[in-house]
């Protein structure tokens, strides 16, 4: 196996990276495909420009990456029910994943990676944030890493969130059920150990703690998870497509381009059930 040499520029000190000169449509074979795997694990998230690809050939790359998750309550496009339509309309209030999260986190397994595929941008705005959570994990000091060592987080799928208007739910397979999950997890790539969260919509409470005891923790932790050190920020422009690894990161949808259309095209792949640190 030769490992192509990819043109690979990051875009913060913490996390992300554009990788250039490749064509997602005609270059990926398994050379390919290993170095722009090893760079995700790398960089946590990646972000290509000027593609060109069909929801097909969208969800044969993902499928390289793993099996696909379907959302279990967000219908997917018709005739591709594993990729989701993030549809906001000019006069949507609300959007989908304007809090800080990772995704699949109220599923018993959550999705390893995530792949979104610009189809309309607004002129300006709609970027995505992200926080590298290994660095959020590292800095915590020595005492609260032990404090919390074994602490689990109760997680749910937040039924009542105002969403934009395509984005309707769908509770026909059944209603949204709590999940617990290591705080600390290791990564079972890397092997270093990240903190694993969401805004509290999803991530409710510490497992055995009442609300007023983890409320404080948790709302210290998504504090220092998302230093703007930790961070970085994609702009997308229609063909930019990125993918990040949600168990080193967490992501925000900025929500500022009121008046304006943002159509993308997500597939999430599948992960392992999670390893405590
Ligand atoms: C998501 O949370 O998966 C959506 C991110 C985005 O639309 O920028």
């Amino acid at each position: 196996m030769s490992i192509p040499n990819l043109d690979i520029r990051p875009i913060a000190g913490a996390l992300g990276a554009e990788i250039h000169g490749v064509n997602l449509a005609k270059d990926l074979d398994d050379d390919m495909f290993a170095a722009i795997h090893q760079t995700m694990l790398d960089h946590c998230v990646i972000m290509f420009r000027d593609q060109d690809i069909s929801p097909q050939a969208q969800i044969d790359f993902a499928k390289r990456w793993g099996k696909l998750h379907k959302h279990p309550f967000m219908p997917g496009l018709k005739g591709h029910p594993e990729l989701l339509e993030i549809v906001k309309k000019e006069d949507d209030v609300h959007t989908l994943g304007g809090d800080w999260h990772t995704d699949q986190m109220f599923t018993a397994v959550p999705a390893l990676a995530t792949m979104l595929y610009a189809k309309e941008t607004p002129p300006a705005g709609g970027d995505t944030l992200f926080s590298n959570m290994y660095m959020a994990y590292d800095a915590l000091s020595d005492a609260m890493k032990a404090m919390l060592a074994d602490a689990r987080t109760v997680n749910i799928y937040t039924k009542n969130k105002g969403r934009a208007a395509a984005m309707k739910n769908d509770y026909s397979d059944g209603e949204p059920e709590e999940y617990v999950h290591p705080l600390f997890r290791t990564h079972p790539e890397t092997g270093r150990k990240t903190l694993y969260l969401s805004y509290k919509g999803v991530t409710r409470r510490i497992a055995g703690l009442s609300d007023e005891e983890s409320g404080p923790i948790l709302d210290f932790l998504m504090k220092h998870a998302t230093r703007p050190e930790f961070t970085c920020r994609f702009a997308w422009e229609p063909g930019s497509l990125g993918i990040w690894d949600n168990r080193s990161v967490m992501h925000l949808a900025v929500n500022d381009y009121h008046g304006f259309r943002r159509v993308m095209h997500r597939l999430t792949i599948e992960g392992q059930p999670i390893k405590a640190a």
